[in-house]
């Protein structure tokens, strides 16, 4: 067999402890060592599946200062994302197949990991155009207005849900609920867009999307959320591991929607561990002369790609979870509802795996590879990986970036039309 990667010694899911060697991105045996241009010892390390991040907003174009295409996807894969999910609130929004297109090319010209794009959904949105274009899901879809995505009218939802259902797509919603003043303060705005708003949101959403549509909920912060929900459930890290109640009252840093909840609500978000499909990060960057204006006129959105399985990796080492419950829920259950490739462990698996070594450090900003420079982790225990591979190509050493391996992954929708 002609191998182009050997990883020695990889103490498998099972305990088991087996080589795994790779040709062409693909892992093609798992068992007996063989000869390969490249072998990496694996003993003293924890090997995962590569993550798949089905929620992050790369920025680029005329947000280029948030974030750059380059930028973000280095920033994922030293955290062990080796596919991001970029969402299509750019500026312009992606609402026809050729700002789709166009946002593909700027993302293969920049990634140095695999990408896919999501459709945006809007009123006057070419939905079906975006879809044979190669959209992975559409959305998020926004239930409610939030940086750089206005609120649906419930009229205008259920006609998307509708057409969106008839194109097989799956639709991925952000749920919340919006009232009261504008809000000077964390607590202020986890009152404005509050736990049972975005509880009474999710119903309202069932309510509106045919009973057999695929469904999938972005970013749930509350049990009772999750508890409301069909389909499928995203949590992210910056819910599961910050409360308000950890930062200054006007701490702009810390202002995301949906808003981070006080420090029951967290804690209820982990009862619901076992309920929640995926964890995805949300990464949304801005600028901190941004966060640095008052409260009410500062954007939402904290960075995250990178921080997102080191966190959970040192929640594992805590006890708190297991490691499978980490690959599915990074790895293998956001693989199968995009309908990609899964990253694994076995024969026609895709080879991409993060060696995470048995240190737990300190999250520190300044080591972090997004352009923002900040991150609201800061102090946090993580386990960071130390090599990284994407598409059997080693991507990534202790902080330096091997070739860029920028595949694209296109949906269903895509993959299914005659001819591709
Ligand atoms: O806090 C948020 N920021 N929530 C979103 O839904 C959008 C995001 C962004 O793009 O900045
Ligand atoms: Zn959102």
């Amino acid at each position: 067999m002609n191998a182009d990667l050997v990883l020695r010694n990889v103490t498998l899911p099972t305990g088991r402890r087996a080589d795994i060697v790779v040709a062409d991105g693909i892992v093609r045996h798992v068992g007996a060592p063989v000869r390969a241009g490249e072998t990496i010892d694996c003993t003293g390390y924890t090997c995962l599946p590569g993550a798949v991040d089905m929620h992050v907003h790369m920025r680029g174009g005329v947000q280029a200062e948030k974030e750059d295409w380059r930028t973000g996807t280095m920033s994922a894969v030293a955290g062990g994302v080796t596919v991001v999910v970029d969402q299509p609130n750019t500026v312009p929004p992606i609402t026809t197949p050729e700002l789709l297109r166009a946002r593909i090319r700027e993302a293969g010209e920049g990634a140095v990991c695999g990408f896919a794009v999501n459709a945006g959904v809007t009123v006057d949105a070419d939905l079906a155009g975006m879809r044979d274009a190669g959209a992975m899901a559409f959305g998020e879809t926004f239930a409610a207005p939030s940086s750089y995505g206005e609120g649906l009218d419930p009229e205008v939802l259920r006609e998307l849900f509708y057409r969106i259902h008839a194109l097989g797509g799956l639709a991925t919603v952000h749920a919340e609920e919006v009232s009261g003043p504008v809000p000077a303060t964390l607590a202020d705005h986890d009152r404005a867009r509050s736990g049972a708003g975005e509880a009474r949101a999710v119903q309202a959403v069932l309510a509106l999307a045919p009973a057999e549509m695929r469904l999938h909920f972005c970013h749930l912060s509350t049990a009772a959320s999750v508890r409301a929900a069909r389909g499928t459930v995203e949590a992210t890290p910056h819910h599961l591991f910050l409360s308000h109640e950890m930062f200054d009252p006007d701490d702009t840093r810390a202002r995301v929607n949906p808003p981070l909840r006080d420090e029951e609500t967290r804690r209820g978000l982990w009862s619901c561990w076992d309920r929640i499909d995926v964890i995805a990060s949300d990464h949304a960057p801005h600028t901190v002369p941004e966060k640095a204006l008052p409260f009410d006129a500062a954007p939402s959105g904290i960075p995250g790609v990178e921080t997102m399985v080191p966190l959970l990796m040192a929640a594992h080492r805590r006890g708190q979870i297991t490691l499978s419950s980490v690959i599915e829920k990074t790895a293998w259950r956001p693989a199968a509802i995009l309908g990609i490739l899964r990253a694994g462990f076995e024969p026609g698996d895709r080879a991409d795996f993060a060696l995470y070594p048995d240190e737990v450090t300190r999250i520190d900003p300044s080591s972090l590879h997004a352009k923002c420079g900040w991150s609201p982790f800061e102090g946090f225990d993580a386990v960071f990986p130390e090599v990284v591979i994407v598409h059997g190509e080693r991507a990534y050493t202790c902080g330096e970036y091997g070739e860029a391996c920028p595949a694209w992954y296109p949906g269903q929708g895509f993959l299914s039309q005659d001819n591709k």
